[in-house]
C-alpha cells in the first residue's frame, strides 16, 4: 500500500497506525498522530478503494451499507501490509488510530486479525461486519469516541460494536461526545491522555 512512515524517537511508545477517512490520504493525519503521540512513530497507509476519486479502506453499497466481502478481503490486506512493514522498520504491533472509515477498517482488523493490532483508538466507529467470526481480544484496550449528534453512525450502532469487542475479551472505554462526526479538541485530549496512559 502507498504509506508515509515517520520514525519515532521516543523508545517504548508502541507505534501508531494511522488510518484516514473517506476522501483523506496518507498525509492526513500525520499532525494529529504526532500531537497524540508525541516521539511514537507513525505508520500512515493511504486506503486502496476509490469512491468517486475519494481514497477509502473498502467500499461501501450506500451510506452506511458496507460490502462486506470486501471488507473481509481489504482487513486481510491491511493486516498483511502491517506485517510487511513491521519487518522493513523494525516496529513492535502497532495501536491503530482511525477517524470514520479508517476507524472502521480499524475495528474489522480487531475482530479479523487481532493480532495486526496492539490495541485501538477509534474515532467515530460503526460496526464493520454484521456477523463476525468470534475474536481473541483479551489483553488489548481500545478507546472509542462518539458523537451524540453523528448523523453518520447511529448510537446503538457504536454501542453495539463496543460490546462485540468487550465480549472478545478487549478492554474498552467508550466515550459519547456531546458533538457530531467531525473531530474535536476534545477527542484530541482524550486520545492523548489514554495513549499515555497505556505505556
Ligand atoms: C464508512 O463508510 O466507513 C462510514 O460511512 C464512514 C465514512 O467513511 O463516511
Amino acid at each position: 500500500l502507498i504509506h508515509r512512515f515517520e520514525p519515532g524517537f521516543e523508545a517504548g511508545r508502541p507505534p501508531l497506525l494511522l488510518l484516514h477517512g473517506t476522501g483523506g490520504d496518507e498525509a492526513d493525519l500525520l499532525p494529529l498522530g504526532r500531537s497524540v503521540a508525541p516521539g511514537a512513530a507513525l505508520l500512515s497507509p493511504r486506503g486502496a478503494v476509490l469512491e468517486n476519486g475519494m481514497p477509502r479502506f473498502f467500499r461501501r453499497l450506500a451510506d452506511g451499507v458496507f460490502d462486506e466481502a470486501d471488507v473481509r478481503a481489504r482487513a486481510q490486506e491491511l493486516a498483511d501490509f502491517i506485517a510487511a512493514a513491521r519487518s522493513t522498520y523494525g516496529l513492535a504491533a502497532p495501536v491503530a488510530l482511525g477517524f470514520s472509515n479508517g476507524a472502521n477498517i480499524a475495528a474489522a482488523l480487531l475482530l479479523l486479525r487481532p493480532e495486526a493490532l496492539a490495541g485501538a483508538v477509534l474515532l467515530r466507529p460503526m460496526r464493520p461486519l454484521a456477523d463476525p467470526p468470534e475474536a481473541e481480544l483479551s489483553g488489548k484496550a481500545v478507546l472509542m469516541l462518539s458523537g451524540a449528534a453523528d448523523p453518520i453512525v447511529p448510537a446503538q450502532n457504536a454501542r453495539a460494536l463496543a460490546g462485540l469487542l468487550e465480549a472478545a475479551g478487549a478492554r474498552v472505554e467508550h466515550t459519547v461526545l456531546p458533538t457530531g462526526h467531525g473531530l474535536t479538541q476534545t477527542d484530541v485530549a482524550l486520545a492523548k491522555g489514554w495513549l499515555a496512559r497505556q505505556e
